[in-house]
């Protein structure tokens, strides 16, 4: 059987990147709710435990706690933080506010004795963030490591196989927490490193070949990393049974529609439908000048033209979609009730809830990353894998005011240019997004002997992690000045170029 450790989560915002630690030592984890019973944990047969930080103090009115049957399952456990001082106090420790508090990069020394710290030298440093303290250790517990203002920064059972650390081995700033947490994994849970892409592969085709049975399925593929990765997993294990259909919008980025047609129907030999919807999409947006406006009317249209296209094929029982993990964590979050029913996240194309197919959605277990891990192995190209995000709604929200043919046709080439130069200049590692956007103004300029009054173009890069917020990117000049001079030479209505350096928020990423 595979390893299997289980994350309960009190509230970090730490707690998806615990759980990506995991899956980096290449060992399967979930997330789960404080408020799971002890039966559930058990049936979910688990190798660890880890327990999350969280914003509470232990001994508020109604901390979040554990079913205390859990400590004694015999199962290793692993405290971080809050999680530590849960563990503390529940087995007969004390927990108070600390006298000294430490936020942020301390030294940590350690025991050399403690499996937990194997291999971490002597005095490292560590990333802390918390107000209260174990001030009394529980029975039968040890301390193994310190800091000069938090005496106890980790704790040991060594019988019971419990541990527990008050700084945060899962964040970056923590030198060795990598190797904190592969301790605990590998020497404290005796877990195998058996989560890899190949093996996920594996066991993911056999599932949706279980699911999907003899029945046909439906996949609205839109060109980016998750839709793309769902779609091959389900062409795996059930081939031609498998459709996509692509709607061309008319809104998508230069040889977008043509780079999907090659990937998937001539190299993959997909079952795929190509959508040219442009007329259906671009009458509907004629003269809709406002954001919202646009955003509704292209999702209601997507569903009618993928919904026409379906019923073209017949019987088709299942709905593929690219839902991620993060989705359905943060959905399970989003309804504020810790322990609430996981829902199903519907995000591909806007679907609505209500549509009558039954879901498949094999990227319900995995985070971005191994999508694109899983992506690269089934052989994806970098085009595709490595695509940086881009909305729904696609041009017609880099387009202010008017979505016409004519300006669709002059933000395309701009766009081309930003994106060719930014990656060819190898200046899109570690962006986010990058793009252009069409104003709805224009500018004088003057070219040879003559006045022009044209468009400016924009150009917007930003780094971000979530883009929940984002940072302009500090592109090179020579990069800046090259878009630029291409921008103006070879795009015609276009004779000047901005470049947008503003954070969010305030700003947001796209301009509508
Ligand atoms: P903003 O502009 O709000 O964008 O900072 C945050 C992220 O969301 C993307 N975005 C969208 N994605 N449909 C989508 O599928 C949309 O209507 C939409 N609007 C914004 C945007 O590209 C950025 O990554």
């Amino acid at each position: 059987m595979k390893s299997k450790i289980l994350i309960v989560d009190f509230g970090s915002q730490y707690t998806q990147v615990i759980a990506r630690r995991v899956r980096e030592a290449n060992v399967y984890c979930e997330i789960i709710p404080y408020s799971a019973s002890a039966e559930a944990v058990r049936g979910m047969a688990p190798s660890g435990i880890i327990l999350s930080g969280g914003p509470a103090s232990v001994y508020q009115q109604g901390a979040p706690s554990l079913d205390p049957k859990i400590l004694d399952m015999g199962v290793p456990i692993l405290g971080i933080c809050y999680g530590m001082q849960h563990v503390a106090r529940a087995l007969g420790g004390e927990v108070r506010k600390a006298d000294r508090q430490e936020f942020g990069r301390t030294e940590l020394e350690h025991t050399d004795d403690s499996l937990l710290f194997d291999g971490v030298p002597p005095a490292s440093r560590v990333w802390m963030s918390h107000g209260d303290s174990v001030e009394e250790l529980p029975a039968g517990f040890r301390v193994v490591a310190w800091s000069a203002n938090t005496p106890v920064a980790a704790i040991e059972h060594r019988e019971r196989r419990i541990w527990g650390v008050q700084f945060h081995p899962e964040v970056a700033h923590t030198e060795h927490g990598k190797r904190i947490l592969e301790n605990f994994l590998m020497k404290a849970c005796s877990c195998s490193r058996d989560w890899t892409a190949g093996s996920v592969i594996e066991e993911s085709v056999a599932h949706i070949a279980k699911q999907v049975g003899d029945e046909r399925a439906v996949c609205a593929l839109s060109g980016g990393v998750d839709s793309s990765v769902a779609a091959l997993l389900v062409q795996k294990a059930i081939g031609a049974r498998l459709t996509c259909v692509f709607v061309d919008h008319g809104l998508l980025r230069k040889e977008e529609a043509q780079v999907v047609e090659d990937v998937f129907k001539r190299h993959f030999h997909m079952n795929l439908i190509v959508v040219d919807a442009q007329e259906r999409f671009l009458g509907r947006l004629s003269g809709v000048v406002d954001p919202e406006a646009k955003r509704k009317i292209i999702g209601e249209e997507f569903i009618r033209v993928f919904e026409d296209e379906a019923a073209k094929l017949g019987n088709v029982h299942f709905l593929v979609q690219g839902t991620l993990y993060s989705d359905v964590v943060e959905s399970a979050s989003a309804t504020g009730r810790p322990g609430a029913a996981i829902k199903s996240h519907h995000n591909v194309g806007g679907l609505p809830e209500d549509i009558k197919f039954e879901l498949v959605e094999p990227l319900r277990d995995l985070f971005k990353d191994e999508v694109r891990q899983i992506g690269r192995e089934l052989g994806l190209p970098a085009q595709i894998v490595e695509r940086q995000p881009f909305p729904g709604p696609g041009l017609a929200v880099r387009i202010i005011g008017d979505v016409n043919r004519e300006r669709l046709g002059i933000l395309r080439e701009a766009d081309a240019i930003v994106r060719d130069e930014i990656e060819s200049s190898g200046a899109n590692r570690g962006l986010w997004q990058y793009f252009a956007i069409l104003p709805a103004m224009r500018s004088v300029g003057v070219m040879g002997d003559f006045r022009t009054y044209a468009y400016p173009a924009v150009v917007r890069a930003v780094i971000s992690e979530d883009a929940m917020t984002a940072d302009w990117a500090r592109l090179p000049y020579e990069v800046l000045d090259r878009i630029s001079t291409r921008i103006v030479n070879e795009v015609p209505g276009v004779n000047r170029v901005v470049y947008d350096i503003t954070t969010k928020p305030p700003a947001t990423i796209e301009w509508e």
